[in-house]
């Protein structure tokens, strides 16, 4: 199965999978909104729809090895009955906020934030690495958008590290360069997960693949992916894009890159290419590079 995109029912496929054998797991099921999908039905009883979850919740925890991680994405009222089943199997490690604006339901706080919740296998010995992500800055003048206690100076050169409320990556807005799925992901938000927890050669599986986000996130940064999708319409997209899809590298590191700048890297790899004081040639080098070395990326690829 490595390196696939199966067409498949994923509580079919996870059964052929043998225990304790995947690095990183990233689920995005239906959230039971009645989206539109071309085969599934997205409107359960929430009894069913919850049964059914710990079905594949289990099996994730199953296949995953004891260094690993599961995430899984979906709206908070869904998310608070996963933690109550992963809380029993796995080891709660965060709540990721990632802010992303939506309509008024009316009587209600405006949702603002979609959740990533985040275990890990084990208590302890779980792989996971720091991400930097760049300071945000005006776009004209180029100035930090925040006063930093006006330690300015003292700022990390490259960016801060990434907190659990995540800003700085938008959702796929309805246009014509989206794929025909009702809820694709940005590529760089699977990037970012999957440089936190996993190393190049890495296994990332994601039963619930849509049109392919995950495994081109995997590809882009050197690791294995296994990708489940129900829909043949969407697995056939998720493989012509997954074919397409090349290494994204800077100074030989794999990083994400969004716009053709990097959006996320690890800290321990910024510490060596963004070190605080820059020697002459390392200045000159990195002026240099966002020309030379990170090229724009297709536009298919692109939100
Ligand atoms: C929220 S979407 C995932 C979108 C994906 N993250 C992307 O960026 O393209 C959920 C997907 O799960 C698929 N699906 C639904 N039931 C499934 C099942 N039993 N096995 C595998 N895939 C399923 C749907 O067809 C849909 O494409």
């Amino acid at each position: 199965m490595l390196d696939q995109v199966i067409n498949g029912d994923c509580l079919e496929i996870l059964a052929q999978i043998p225990d304790n054998t995947v690095d990183m797991c990233f689920a995005d099921p239906p959230f039971n909104l009645d989206k539109r999908y071309s085969t599934y039905k997205d409107q359960r009883a929430a009894e069913d729809y919850l049964a059914w979850c710990e079905q594949w919740l289990r099996e994730l925890v199953r296949v995953t090895k004891p260094t690993g991680s599961i995430f899984v994405h979906n709206i908070p009222k869904w998310l608070t009955y996963y933690a109550g089943i992963l809380n029993q199997i796995a080891h709660f490690r965060h709540w990721i906020a990632w802010d992303a604006m939506s309509a008024p339901l009316g009587k209600t706080l405006l949702p603002a934030h979609y959740g990533i919740l985040f275990y890990s296998k084990q208590a302890h010995g779980t792989k996971f690495y720091e991400v930097r992500a760049p300071h945000k800055t005006c776009r004209e003048c180029g100035a930090f958008l925040k006063d930093y206690g006006g330690k300015k100076d003292q700022m990390h050169p490259f960016g801060m590290l990434v907190s659990d409320v995540w800003t700085d990556i938008h959702r796929i807005r309805h246009n014509k360069r989206r794929d025909p799925h009702p809820c694709q992901l940005p590529i760089h938000l699977l990037e970012r997960l999957i440089l936190m927890t996993t190393d190049e050669g890495d296994l990332v599986l994601d039963p619930f693949l849509g049109t392919g986000t995950t495994a081109i996130a995997a590809k882009r940064l050197s690791r294995h992916y296994i990708g489940i999708e129900l829909d043949p319409l969407y697995a056939q997209v998720a493989r012509d894009k997954v074919a397409q899809a090349q290494p994204t590298r800077y100074e030989g590191v794999p990083v994400s890159l969004f716009l053709g700048k990097i959006q996320s890297i690890r800290d321990c790899d910024a510490a060596k290419l963004f070190p605080p004081q820059l020697t002459a040639p390392q200045k000159r080098r990195r002026k240099a590079a966002p020309q030379s070395v990170l090229a724009p990326l297709p536009l298919s690829q692109l939100e």
